[in-house]
């Protein structure tokens, strides 16, 4: 008789022909829309399964993994994977991989137009447009803070970090600064023309100020509202990496109060929600966590989880060997 061919289960839409090469080795279980899955939902696709390819919507912990006695690998669609409990994972030998570099160079992109639509008032002025408010050309019409020859600070320099800190240096002639718990070695500090700087200093002296460091409880809230009250009142502040990292109550006060510029978020503590506070406010500009959604980097990312889950599973010219797999501690990130 031949054996069963292994299951594994696609936990969101990806692209049809891409989630299709699947076909070849395993049965497979897509979903065939957006849905939000409860934890007891994915514990059940779980159990039925010896592998997944899943984002940052389903939380794969302790509890979702107790009745998965035949999974052996889960693919995060994302270089961020603070939804997968990989010290659980590892503790039933089950092997975890995220889908970094690919999305690089896409997500610093983002990072940079957020960056620019806040210093630049970008989204508040096409909303007062639309609302019919221009009445006339007028000298002093939303002026916002330059963003050429400014000081850029980074939080977190791992790969994005470094894309955004080339954009910055090279693209706009800014002084880069960056804080991260490890100085970088110099040969890449000069290759992005940054200087690594204590975190107070990287509050302090930056005009714009980018989060891409890992979520985990040791980031939670780091920027609070002490961090903010040290931050120049003319400064922006842009999130591209996980709304945890952000107390957005405190922001909300500081950007109401004129403690901070203006902020620009793709992330959010309990998103899709958004807080009513940060909603109400003109001088923040809000997106849906798309940093890495272009449509070549999306196909490139849901290729390696693909791929990743493949080998994972001992399928494929990389049987054993997944590109990208997770190692060690559960913090790394970018
Ligand atoms: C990432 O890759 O971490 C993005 O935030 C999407 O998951």
């Amino acid at each position: 008789m031949a054996e069963a061919r292994p299951r594994v289960w696609v936990s969101q839409p990806l692209f049809d022909d891409i989630v299709g090469r699947l076909d070849e080795w395993f049965e497979v279980d897509a979903a065939r829309e957006v849905t939000a899955w409860s934890p007891d939902q994915v514990a059940a696709k779980l159990r039925d399964a010896d592998g997944a390819v899943v984002t940052l919507n389903e939380h794969i912990g302790a509890g979702e993994i107790t009745g998965a006695t035949r999974l052996r690998a889960v693919a995060n669609v994302g270089v961020g994977y603070d939804n997968l409990d990989v010290a659980a994972l590892e503790a039933r030998g089950i092997v975890a991989t995220n889908t970094p570099d690919v999305l690089t160079e896409t997500t610093a992109d983002m990072a940079f137009a957020l960056l620019m639509a806040a210093a630049r008032r970008v989204t508040e002025g096409e909303r007062w447009l639309r609302e019919g408010r221009w009445r006339q050309w007028s000298f002093d019409t939303l002026l916002g803070g330059d963003v050429h020859g400014s000081t850029l600070g980074i939080l977190g320099m791992g790969r994005i970090g470094q894309g955004i800190a080339r954009r910055g240096a090279f693209g706009f002639g800014m002084r880069v600064l960056y804080h991260n718990r490890s100085r970088l070695p110099v040969g890449i500090e000069s290759n992005c023309r940054a200087a690594w700087v204590d975190f107070d200093t990287l509050l302090r002296e930056s005009d714009h100020l980018v989060l891409v460091l890992p979520y985990s409880p040791a980031t939670h809230h780091v920027i609070d509202s002490a961090a903010l009250a040290k931050m120049k009142p003319t400064a922006t502040l842009t999130n591209i990496a996980r709304g945890g990292l952000v107390d957005e109550a405190a922001l909300a006060d500081a950007l109401a109060n004129g403690r901070l510029a203006s902020a620009a978020l793709d992330v959010f503590e309990g998103e899709p929600a958004v807080a009513p506070k940060l909603l109400a406010l003109r001088n923040v500009v809000l997106t849906p966590h798309v940093g890495s959604a272009s449509l070549a980097t999306r196909r490139a990312m849901a290729t390696l989880a693909v791929d990743n889950l493949v080998a994972a599973l001992g399928r494929g010219p990389d049987a054993g060997r997944p590109p990208t797999p997770i190692t060690g501690a559960t913090t790394a990130k970018r």
